[in-house]
């Protein structure tokens, strides 16, 4: 198992199932009112460059019901913020803590973390990825849906983080993922090419939203503009046109499909109120999942299970 979570490329297919797996029975466990205590005397330190509710409070909950301390870290109010190198505050921070959650802009920033850190850095959202975010998705389809291999998946929209993690996902869990993107606004090419080669289901770029919904068991939607991208909303709204989760698509995808969001939604940009608020949709039960698997990920890293 490798020491950091910075995507899930560097995870092989029965580490992710393990993740999977053990988010699965950690959630059951909650239910059944089962106490935890596996990661007591452990403290993280979540150091976050951009706004969160659903990852800061699932990870700072996830940390304590494990049995663990959270020291949560605005990074604007670090001495990040006054250009202190990555590779002090790396060092620095590994002598307070047990691991580092960390949400920021670019990946060279967690790469940067995690080489100089001797403690695991875990990615909670980078301009590249979103991998604790796809991975607990990856865990709703399959309480929703079975197993994964067997399932269509459609992304529509933005070929943004969670597209390349999503991506990634499919090309190590072997599932058929079909995104439709407009032009300009794929996902990485590198990382699309890397996971076709390594993919034993097909991983495929299309134009037409329709296209990707027609037989698919599962539809994903994101932003048209994610954090960062604010500026370009406009020329978004513009170039994603057609590109809207709304009743007028899902009516050429099975009627038993389900619909994620990861949250926060943009009502009436990249989904209509309707189908968010749907029976179709999961967003919430995601939501959930994401303090499940986040317990998962921390019993693993941190606790050295
Ligand atoms: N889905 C997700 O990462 O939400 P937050 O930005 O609220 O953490
Ligand atoms: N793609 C979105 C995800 C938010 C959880 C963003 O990066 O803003």
């Amino acid at each position: 198992m490798p020491t950091h979570l910075l995507s899930l490329q560097e995870f092989s297919k029965e580490e992710l199932v393990w993740f999977l797996d053990r988010a699965l029975v950690l959630k059951k466990e909650k239910k059944a009112g089962a106490i935890h205590c596996q990661l007591a005397g452990k403290t993280i330190g979540l150091v976050f460059e951009k706004p969160s509710t659903r990852t800061r409070v699932s990870f700072e909950a996830a940390m304590y019901g494990l049995g663990g301390q959270v020291i949560f870290l605005s990074a604007r109010d670090t001495q990040l913020a006054r250009s202190e190198p990555l590779k002090d505050m790396a060092r620095v921070m590994a002598r307070y803590v047990d691991g580092m959650v960390v949400r920021t802009y670019g990946q060279q920033v967690v790469n940067e973390l995690a080489q100089y850190s001797t403690v695991p850095v875990i990615n909670a959202l980078t301009d590249l990825h979103h991998p604790c975010q796809v991975l607990s998705d990856v865990m709703t389809v399959i309480e929703k849906k079975g197993p994964i291999e067997a399932l269509k998946i459609a992304w529509v929209g933005d070929g943004n983080n969670m597209a390349n993690s999503w991506i990634q996902a499919a090309g190590r869990l072997g599932f058929e993922l079909t995104l439709a993107c407009p032009q300009g606004y794929e996902p990485d090419a590198v990382i699309l090419k890397e996971a076709q080669a390594q993919a034993l289901g097909p991983i495929t770029l299309v134009r037409d939203p329709k296209e990707a919904v027609a037989s698919a068991d599962v539809i994903n939607v994101d932003v048209w503009a994610s954090m960062g991208k604010e500026k370009e909303a406009d020329a978004r709204l513009r170039a994603f046109g057609g590109y809207q989760v709304n009743d007028a698509l899902l009516a050429y995808a099975p009627a038993d499909c389900i619909i994620l969001h990861c949250l926060p939604a943009h009502r009436g940009e990249e989904i209509t109120d309707e189908v968010l608020e749907s029976r179709q949709c999961v967003a919430f039960d995601q939501a959930e999942n994401k303090m499940h698997m986040h317990k998962a990920i921390l019993e693993k890293l941190i606790g050295k299970k």
